[in-house]
């Protein structure tokens, strides 16, 4: 087991909210600043969830978020994650209050769960620190002055680039040596910090083995991430890097 990171403050005393980081598809992601007993202080990412019920800007404004969005809510993403219980499997078949609210809950702490073990595996990822409800705390990736800049925006030279495509296959083998897929791989879900390039957003990751669309997920993020290195002048192949990582499953 990895130690629990020494840069965290455990037992916060306040949270003071520096700002917005973005407002995403369906998550808004606030920069915090945790103190704790002893004056220490860490940045935590905190991604909130737009609600799914609300579609009103106006309402969505008055709990807090910035922009209107709606949910990634998509079946074949959940497939593999059964409700054990089932007055629970009921609820969630029938879209009771209660089932929707157990839908989120499993959202949140499936995206915690992958990368938490993805994190245990040695990932550049994120440090998930809690989930609630509607939301996830995250290690900050960045800095005071600001987020860490997704890949797409990172401009980096050609060394650089071939750099973080050297990290992408090993954090893509080490993804998929845990048995999971992505599900939403691209330069907007990767970001590069410190050298480092940093794996996040996993709310729709799969579990190869229990999802029938497990491999077709990886393979989509496989090619498509290829793509982009490709445009950008990095010798790359999708399909043989799909192969690869067959390999290692
Ligand atoms: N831990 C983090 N540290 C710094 N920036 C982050 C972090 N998590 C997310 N972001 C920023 O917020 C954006 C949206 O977060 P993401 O998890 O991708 O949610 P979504 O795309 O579903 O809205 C990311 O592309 C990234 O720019
Ligand atoms: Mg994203």
């Amino acid at each position: 087991m990895r130690p629990i990171p020494d840069w965290l403050v455990v037992e916060s005393v306040s949270d003071t909210e520096i700002g917005v980081v973005t407002t995403g598809k369906e998550a808004q992601i606030d920069l915090v600043e945790r103190t704790g007993h002893d004056g220490r202080t860490c940045l935590v990412a905190r991604k909130r969830y737009l609600p799914r019920e609300v579609h009103n800007k106006g309402e969505l404004e008055a709990l807090g978020f910035q922009r209107a969005s709606t949910f990634r809510h998509d079946v074949r993403y959940r497939e593999g994650r059964q409700f054990r219980k089932s007055r629970d499997r009921r609820a969630v078949e029938r879209m009771t209050t209660y089932g929707k609210h157990l839908l989120q809950d499993r959202w949140t702490g499936h995206e915690y769960d992958v990368m938490s073990a993805l994190w245990q595996a040695g990932l550049t990822v994120p440090y998930p620190i809690e989930y609630g409800t509607d939301v996830l705390e995250l290690e900050f990736v960045g800095d005071r002055d600001g987020a860490a800049p997704q890949l797409r925006s990172a401009r980096l030279d050609a060394v650089g680039l071939a750099d973080a495509y050297a990290q992408l296959v090993d954090g893509l083998t080490l993804i998929v040596s845990a048995g999971w897929a992505h599900g939403d791989l691209s330069a907007y879900n990767l970001l590069w910090w410190d050298d480092r390039l940093w794996f996040i957003d996993f709310p729709q990751a799969v579990d190869i083995a229990a999802n029938p669309m497990g491999l077709d997920f990886l393979h989509r993020d496989v090619v498509n991430v290829c793509d982009w290195f490709g445009r950008r002048g990095v010798d790359t192949d999708g399909e043989a890097l799909f192969a690869q990582l067959l390999a290692v499953m």
